[in-house]
């Protein structure tokens, strides 16, 4: 697996496997073991998912040694504040049987998350995460949280697909050094994403599936992905787009299919900050 190099000199795949909403604990294990077999390096999982204790058993039986998987969890809102999030994490590792973390990330930007965040910080210093960084921070919270904190975030995890291309928000991050991660590439298969016509013209000129257009696409924009399958054949499929390369007139094809609006909500909307603030882990 290609790698990129993070702000802080570490290692990180060009394209990752996520769990979200994979809650069945037999299906999440195989579902990691299938993804590591299939060549996946990146598993991300998350506080909320509830399924990294399946994600740690997967890790446990797979042949892969553990230092060429880079594992991402993520702290829930709930546990935000200095203390809790220290032990949030320290409860995560007790979960995933995991020693440390390769990279964890504070979840979405509300409640106490410069304490939590303090705390990644010390936890990174002990050494129980290589590299710490934030989910869902549009620009004016990133720019606030890199000119506020020492160690600067090293990953931005964010909704990035070809409706929703983030082309600011990906410039401000890139000010700051900050590498964007794409959630929900496929936007989850929202508004007919695996039947679009333009991306599906694309795709037949390079022989390859609209998932393998959208994925190409973020990582010749230094985008990595994370795209989530129980499928074996389609994590095959996820990964196996590092054999071409879309031409500049494709990208420019893609970069007008931007609607500039999320598929899902805007963290910015005051009934959604209820929703997730409201959300328990
Ligand atoms: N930080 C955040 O707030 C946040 C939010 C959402 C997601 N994420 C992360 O991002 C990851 C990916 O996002 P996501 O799971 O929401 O959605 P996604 O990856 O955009 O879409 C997943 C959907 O696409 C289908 N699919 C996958 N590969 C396909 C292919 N080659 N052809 C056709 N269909 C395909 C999957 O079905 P099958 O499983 O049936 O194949 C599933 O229904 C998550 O798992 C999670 O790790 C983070």
């Amino acid at each position: 697996m290609e790698t990129i190099t993070l702000n802080n000199g570490v290692q990180m795949p060009k394209a990752g496997f996520g769990v979200f909403q994979v809650k069945d604990e037999n299906q999440c294990m195989q579902a990691v073991l299938d993804a590591i077999d299939a060549g996946y390096r990146l598993i991300d999982t998350a506080q909320s998912y509830g399924n990294e204790e399946a994600v740690g058993k997967a890790i446990a039986q797979t042949s892969v040694p553990r230092e060429e998987l880079f594992i991402t969890t993520k702290v829930w809102i709930s546990n935000y504040g200095h203390e809790k999030a220290r032990q949030s994490v320290l409860d995560s590792l007790a979960k995933t049987g995991l020693e440390y973390f390769d990279l964890v990330l504070l979840h979405q930007p509300y409640n106490d998350y410069y304490g939590a965040y303090r705390a990644l910080e010390d936890l990174y210093k002990e050494g129980k995460i290589r590299a710490i960084g934030v989910s869902n921070f549009y620009p004016d919270r990133i720019v606030d949280l890199c000119l506020n904190v020492e160690v600067k975030p090293a990953v931005n995890q964010i909704e990035v697909n070809v409706f929703n291309q983030q082309i600011e928000a990906q410039k401000w991050n890139e000010k700051y050094g900050v590498q964007v991660q794409a959630w929900a590439p496929f936007a989850e298969g929202r508004n007919n994403m695996f039947s679009n016509p333009v991306l599906q013209k694309i795709g037949d000129q390079y022989h390859k599936s609209i998932a393998q257009v959208i994925l190409r696409w973020l990582v010749q924009r230094n985008i990595v992905p994370l795209a989530k399958s129980v499928k074996k054949e389609r994590m095959e499929q996820n990964l196996d787009i590092f054999d071409f390369e879309l031409s500049n007139e494709d990208m420019k094809k893609i970069e007008a299919l931007d609607e500039k609006t999320s598929s899902f909500f805007s963290h910015y909307d005051p009934e959604s900050v209820e929703r997730i603030c409201g959300m328990e882990r």
